[in-house]
């Protein structure tokens, strides 16, 4: 059984309500039904015309989307406005707890579904931040977990500094535990140098990042910097990392930055043949992203995803 299939098994054991506010596009109408039919989730297909038969829900949202949002200058008017909009209509059903999670972005860019997700349901407690893991399987079962691979973070931050490249890390290894069913995630932080190999104030934040991760998560198989390569090939490993209890056996992989995370995961997708999709990990409630380009196999996996997050 592949990963999606494995998903989707742990998804039915609790049928979750999966918020999709792009509702009348064609691939998520699809995907609903395939969601609804196999008992994967409890899909809520939204659009303009549903927001607006339901006028005393909406008028709840705005009202506590003006309360969550004044103080960073929401008005009462623009909190109306925007709680007519699906995207913002669908957050507030999870922040309010009428939904248990939200998929949407076949439609919307990524920033478009990020920013109303972290203004609404912002980080869960003990969390620093909102990242994302890239779950990518390969067709070359020897590497990674069984041919699987997580990267993080290709989708959210930037620019991450030394701490937050070390919290990235750690949620990472934690998507790869309950998500993927991953027992014991290995955790490599990527860099152009093995182990002092090069010297570079960008070397520095990576090893900066392992050194604050490892305090953060002192029984955590975790170590860099290191090359991509020294991660994934064992015989690189034992070379370039000798000792390493993560050189040439990395399930997890976070890269410096999200321009590399970016790059990397759509060359493994593109070249290396690997099959994947993202979730976001750090939220309070469980909210993902899709690509523009996805498909409605896509979209269902995603839902998947979104409703075994919502049981945690
Ligand atoms: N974790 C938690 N909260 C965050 C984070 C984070 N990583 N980043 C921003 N926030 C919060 C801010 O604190 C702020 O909260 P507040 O309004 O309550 O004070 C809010 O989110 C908005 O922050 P801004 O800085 O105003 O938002 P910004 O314009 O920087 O947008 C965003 C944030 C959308 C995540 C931005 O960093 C971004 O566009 N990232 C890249 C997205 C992207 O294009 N990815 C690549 C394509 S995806 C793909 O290929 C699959």
């Amino acid at each position: 059984m592949n990963l999606v299939e494995k998903i989707k098994e742990k998804a039915r054991e609790s049928v979750k309500r999966i918020v999709l506010p792009e509702g009348d596009e064609p691939r998520t109408v699809a995907a609903a039904k395939i969601v609804k039919d196999d008992w994967i989730a409890e899909p809520i297909l939204l659009t303009p015309e549903t927001i607006a038969a339901d006028a005393p829900r909406r008028e709840r949202y705005a009202a506590a989307l003006y309360e969550l949002r004044k103080a960073k200058g929401l008005t009462e008017e623009a909190a109306a406005k925007l709680a007519a909009d699906p995207m913002y209509y669908g957050m507030m059903m999870v922040k309010m707890g009428d939904a248990d999670g939200l998929v949407s972005g076949a439609v919307h860019s990524t920033g478009d579904m990020l920013r109303p997700a972290l203004q609404i349901i912002k980080t869960a407690p003990g969390m620093k931040l909102v990242s994302s893991s890239f779950l990518m399987e390969c067709p070359d079962r020897s590497l990674g977990e069984d041919g699987l691979l997580v990267y993080a973070d290709c989708v959210v931050n930037p620019c991450p500094t030394a701490e937050e490249l070390a919290h990235i890390a750690i949620a990472s290894a934690e998507t790869a535990r309950t998500l993927c069913g991953i027992a014991e995630p290995r955790v490599a932080l990527l860099s152009f140098s093995t182990k002092g190999s090069a010297s570079h104030a960008l070397v520095d934040k990576v090893r900066e990042a392992t050194e604050i991760a490892h305090s953060l998560a002192p029984d955590l198989a975790l170590d860099g910097e290191m090359q991509f390569d020294a991660a994934i090939v064992p015989e690189v490993g034992a070379s370039k990392a000798k000792g390493s209890p993560v050189a040439g056996r990395a399930n997890v992989f976070i890269f410096p930055d999200l321009q590399a995370g970016n790059i990397g995961y759509k060359i493994t997708q593109r070249i290396g043949k690997a099959s994947c999709f993202a979730v976001l990990q750090g939220l309070a409630k469980p909210c993902n992203d899709l690509s523009r380009g996805c498909s409605v196999d896509d979209i269902v996996s995603t839902v998947a995803a979104t409703a075994v997050q919502a049981r945690q």
